[in-house]
């Protein structure tokens, strides 16, 4: 890949080479804090379906790097081919300078290349992403109750609880697939870095818990850790409590009630619209942990046409986009949405003007026109494009489960 200069030093900008990984190592774990492990034999950055891209000083040494990870997620009822970056780091001395627009930048073209049309990543600050276009459009949250909230739930009695063995991973990856199909950001456990089998998703957990119907289907699930101690800071963390019907959910969350004694605090991973929460007060819960995370449109007409819409909504707009990271969004475009299709057509007046965090921001559904007219993201158009283009992404509020 290219290279670019400062006042005194050349950087090349290339993919990691196996003489690389110990320096990936070495920068990768003071930056995030787990340097005092020494590197795992054959330890690699890079496997199927997990890229890094380094800026190297003249001396060869590794100054930054990032992490395209190869993963589709939800938007509308589709599969969105996404580029999920991670491990971004510059080195300390040289922060500041434009080594982590140069890798940034770098990756966002390859990543079009293979052909991802967006881009999502967790940040531990918006602010250098704010700048290359990524806009923050949720956040991943654990909230904690008191256990004994839970124990107040009332289990459907035509619903039995069992720990699940291998033959169900199959039902619980399909009720996943079906919560995250009318989601909007969920990811999709399937491909290139989810190559384990049931025994590993099992042995990922303390428990697995499956809600089988009087007929016998699965028609739900919680996945589940119990921490360590019994008094009062033992704590069960929930990673997924998904029921199909109102009886397994019910169930489930009353069966985490029966640890109340030994651990009087639970944390559940849930989204903003989960149906878990019409079982639960508001008022009980407070959030324990929340990660944000951003959106970044990699290929505007390839990410129009591949989410869904909804086949309600017709109409058109005329867009303009302006991006400099990404030079190859930019220019005038008619969006027309036809039937649950869409398309970004070259052309059109531009009357209506996006940055790409208003574009980022308007795809996932995350503020509305006004909100970005208002941040200074969207300028020109009329009342009716705000109306269209409201109505268009309007949907479940962005959710992502997976931490990566
Ligand atoms: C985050 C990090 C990789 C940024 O790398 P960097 O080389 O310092 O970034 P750059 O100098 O290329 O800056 C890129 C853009 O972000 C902006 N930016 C970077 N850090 C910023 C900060 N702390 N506050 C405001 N803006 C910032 C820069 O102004 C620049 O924008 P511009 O080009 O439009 O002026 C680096 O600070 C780092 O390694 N931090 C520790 C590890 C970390 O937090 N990684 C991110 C994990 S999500």
């Amino acid at each position: 890949m290219g290279g670019w200069q400062d006042d005194r030093v050349t950087f090349d900008v290339r993919a990691l080479t196996a003489q690389d990984q110990k320096q990936a190592w070495d920068l990768g774990s003071l930056a995030f804090g787990y340097h005092d492990r020494p590197m795992p034999e054959g330890w690699v950055s890079d496997s199927p379906g997990r890229y890094t891209l380094g800026a190297f000083d003249e001396g060869g040494r590794l100054v930054a790097k990032a992490v395209d990870r190869v993963q589709e997620q939800w938007f509308g009822g589709r599969l969105v081919p996404t580029s999920g970056v991670a491990g971004v780091v510059t080195a300390p001395e040289l922060r500041g300078r434009g080594l982590g627009r140069l890798v940034l930048t770098g990756l966002l073209a390859y990543a079009r290349e293979r052909g991802a049309v967006i881009s999502t990543l967790f940040d531990t600050t918006p602010l250098p992403y704010r700048a290359l276009g990524w806009e923050e459009v949720g956040s991943l949250d654990y909230h904690a109750f008191p256990t004994r909230v839970l124990a107040s739930v009332r289990p459907d009695p035509a619903v039995t609880l069992r720990p699940a063995v291998a033959a169900d991973v199959p039902a619980i990856q399909e009720i996943y697939r079906r919560a995250a199909r009318t989601s909007t950001g969920l990811m999709e456990r399937s491909g290139p870095l989810y190559t384990g089998g049931p025994a590993e998703f099992l042995a990922e957990y303390n428990g697995v818990t499956v809600a089988v119907s009087a007929s016998g289907a699965v028609e739900g699930y919680a996945s589940w850790d119990r921490g360590p101690g019994y008094d009062s800071d033992g704590k069960l963390t929930v990673d997924d409590l998904i029921g199909l019907t109102s009886g397994a959910t019910a169930t489930l969350l009353a069966m985490l009630g029966g640890w109340a004694s030994v651990a009087p605090t639970t944390i559940i991973r849930l989204g903003a619209a989960d149906p878990a929460r019409s079982l639960l007060a508001k008022v009980d819960g407070k959030v324990e942990s929340s990660q944000p995370w951003m959106l970044r449109v990699v290929d505007a007409p390839g990410a129009v046409a591949a989410r869904g819409w909804s086949r309600y909504i017709s109409g058109e707009a005329d867009l303009e986009l302006v991006d400099a990271e990404c030079p190859w969004n930019v220019g005038a475009y008619r969006l027309v949405l036809d039937k649950g299709e869409a398309r970004l057509e070259p052309g059109g007046t531009g009357a209506a003007r996006l940055t790409p965090r208003g574009l980022a921001a308007w795809y996932a559904g995350a503020a509305t026109p006004d909100q970005l007219r208002r941040s200074g993201h969207l300028t020109g158009g009329t009342p009716d494009t705000d109306a269209f283009l409201q109505t268009a992404t309007a949907g479940p509020i962005p959710t992502l489960h997976d931490y990566f």
